[in-house]
């Protein structure tokens, strides 16, 4: 059975800022309040000329120049996104963008957890022998679907892209994982579809509504992530074969400083081992973990061979983590 090797990431550039202190103009909230409760100091907003896709294209040709590989040689482009370009699926835009002809590409939803969902899924194309190159995207632009107005969301999220290249190879480094999903809990964290009745011919209706801005039971969800992680990854190293002492770097869903504090503290894992840009970036939702990762490795921090533990969790609810081996 060939085995996945992740050999290049990249990311996007965002030029627009927002700082805590912008954010207090419109919102009653500060600086000292979002950064001791959650560890963000600034977000990126995609600029009006950005797109999902012109955001996702740039992080995966950044990921494929590091991995040397080019476009006409990947097979297969999954794009993590829950903030589309167009509901019928934005992966195409991408692939036509990058001039990848020879790949089929298609999007993949589950939040903040849609990153290792769609490592995981990219993976099992490879182990059973389909596909030998693939690039995976994680890429979201939650400002389109924030309330602006609710300072409980609106603090928390930012807007970003990253990719990772993953090939076939003799060894295996996709180590373990484990997925979740626990959709009881789905009122905790909604970008949901409002329908609106609207009449069609005589007596049959449509829908024709809208989505409505994300809403959230944060309490809810810090607890869920606070239980759930430290299980998760627990999980996916017992399937590695690994333990927390194996642990090189553990690249989170950025989502709040003080849950990646406290994974870190459950686990036992050394806090400068936990890859955070938090500060800068926000919660860029499926954008997160590939974001951290690919200024990890370019920071050098991360080295061939290190073991990294990922995990994304957010709104499905969804979970999972996925212990990776670089290069
Ligand atoms: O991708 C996954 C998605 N989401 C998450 O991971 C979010 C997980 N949850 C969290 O990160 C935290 O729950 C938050 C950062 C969202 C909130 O932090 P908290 O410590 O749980 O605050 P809280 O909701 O308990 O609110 C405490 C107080 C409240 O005031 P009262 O009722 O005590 O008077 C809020 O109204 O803080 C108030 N508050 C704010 N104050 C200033 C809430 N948001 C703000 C704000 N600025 N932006």
């Amino acid at each position: 059975m060939p085995g996945v090797s992740l050999v290049g990431s990249g990311s996007a550039c965002l030029t627009v800022q927002l700082t805590n202190d912008d954010l207090s103009q419109r919102v009653d909230t500060s600086d000292e309040w979002i950064a001791a409760r959650t560890g963000i100091r600034q977000r990126h907003l995609a600029a009006a000329t950005d797109s999902l896709s012109s955001l996702a294209t740039e992080a995966a040709r950044n990921a494929l120049a590091m991995a040397d590989l080019s476009a006409e040689e990947v097979d297969l482009i999954l794009l993590a996104t829950s903030t589309p370009d167009d509901l019928f699926g934005t992966a195409c835009q991408v692939q036509a963008a990058l001039g990848a002809t020879r790949a089929v590409a298609f999007d993949l939803t589950a939040a903040c957890s849609g990153f290792v969902f769609a490592l995981v899924t990219a993976a099992q194309y490879i182990r059973t022998g389909v596909f030998k190159n693939v690039v995976v995207i994680g890429a979201d632009v939650l400002s389109r679907w924030t309330d602006w107005d609710d300072r409980t969301t609106c603090v928390l999220f930012g807007d970003g892209a990253g990719a990772v290249v993953l090939r076939a190879s003799e060894r295996d480094r996709l180590l373990g994982f484990e997925l979740c999903s626990d959709g009881s809990l789905n009122h905790c964290l909604n970008l949901a579809y409002q329908p609106e009745t609207a009449p069609l011919v005589g007596d049959i209706n449509v829908q024709m509504g809208t989505f409505s801005p994300i809403t959230m039971n944060g309490r809810e969800v810090y607890k869920f992530a606070v239980s759930r992680v430290p299980e998760v990854i627990e999980k996916a190293l017992f399937r590695a074969g690994l333990t927390t002492a194996d642990i090189d770097w553990m690249v989170l869903h950025q989502a709040n400083q003080r849950i990646l504090d406290a994974v870190a503290d459950r686990l036992g894992v050394p806090s400068d081992r936990v890859v955070s840009n938090m500060a800068r970036h926000g919660n860029t939702s499926a954008a997160s973990i590939p974001l951290a990762l690919d200024e990890a490795v370019r920071a050098g921090k991360i080295q061939p061979g290190d073991v990294i533990a990922t995990a994304g969790f957010g709104a499905g609810l969804t979970w999972g983590a996925a212990i990776i081996q670089w290069r």
